[in-house]
């Protein structure tokens, strides 16, 4: 693994930002994308760019059953506030949250995934190691699939909804098989709340309880770490 340790995140932003357009310059065409906190420094970049994206296509990671698109807790709310309305690309797909069928919803992305391979894949990670929204246990070669999200996760992500209640307790997550598949991934983490999975990440063994070690079998990922996400390596 490939490890850029940087002051702060809008230096991290920078750092995550030059190695998709290095990527695009040498051809990418889809990017794999990811939601949260940390990869918005990413996100402004790419809207301050001069890059063109109308003839790309991205696939993001994941969604919040039970929520549409037009909610403003949903990721296609998050994704179109941050990038796709400054920068819009060809295609843009989030799997449908909402469609209460989850064998369809998950299939329709899994086909999604398999017809445009992803060049370039962000992620985040959460405090439990979960990338996407694969919780400890999931299959480290997994395909889409629909996810009952832990304690740990719920309670992170409340901060974003009026009350923890409103946090939806399952989401449709793009498989940790599928993620490796990406021909690049660069993983964006920052402060210390991080430490432990990212050390676990790097220097614990591969295994189900941490999701994001199945990245050490993966030929080209880079980490970008603040020093306090660094700080447990
Ligand atoms: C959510 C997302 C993940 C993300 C994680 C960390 O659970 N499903 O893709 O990596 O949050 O978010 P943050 O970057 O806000 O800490």
């Amino acid at each position: 693994m490939n490890i850029i340790k940087v002051k702060d995140q809008d230096l991290g932003g920078k750092e995550a930002f030059n190695i998709i357009a290095t990527a695009i310059k040498n051809g990418a065409k889809v990017l794999g994308l990811a939601t949260g906190s940390s990869p918005i420094t990413m996100y402004n970049e790419m809207t301050n760019s001069d890059i063109d994206f109308s003839n790309m296509t991205s696939v993001n990671l994941d969604e919040y059953v039970g929520l549409k698109a037009d909610n403003d807790q949903s990721y296609h709310y998050f994704m179109n506030e941050h990038l796709f309305s400054k920068k819009p690309f060809k295609n843009s797909y989030v799997p449908d949250g909402s469609n209460p069928d989850a064998a369809a919803a998950t299939s329709e992305y899994d086909k999604i995934i398999a017809d445009n391979p992803i060049d370039v894949q962000v992620l985040g990670i959460g405090r439990n190691g979960h990338i996407g929204f694969n919780e400890p246990g999931s299959p480290l070669d997994g395909k889409t699939s629909k996810v009952a999200l832990t304690e740990s996760t719920i309670e992170a992500n409340k901060r974003f909804f009026d009350d923890e209640k409103d946090v939806p307790r399952y989401a449709y997550s793009m498989g940790i098989g599928s993620i490796m598949k990406a021909k690049k991934i660069i993983l964006v983490a920052y402060g210390e709340n991080k430490a432990d999975a990212i050390a676990k990440t790097v220097n614990g063994p591969v295994t189900e309880d941490v999701p994001a070690s199945a990245l050490q079998n993966h030929p080209d990922v880079t980490l970008i770490l603040d020093d306090a996400a660094a700080s447990k390596l």
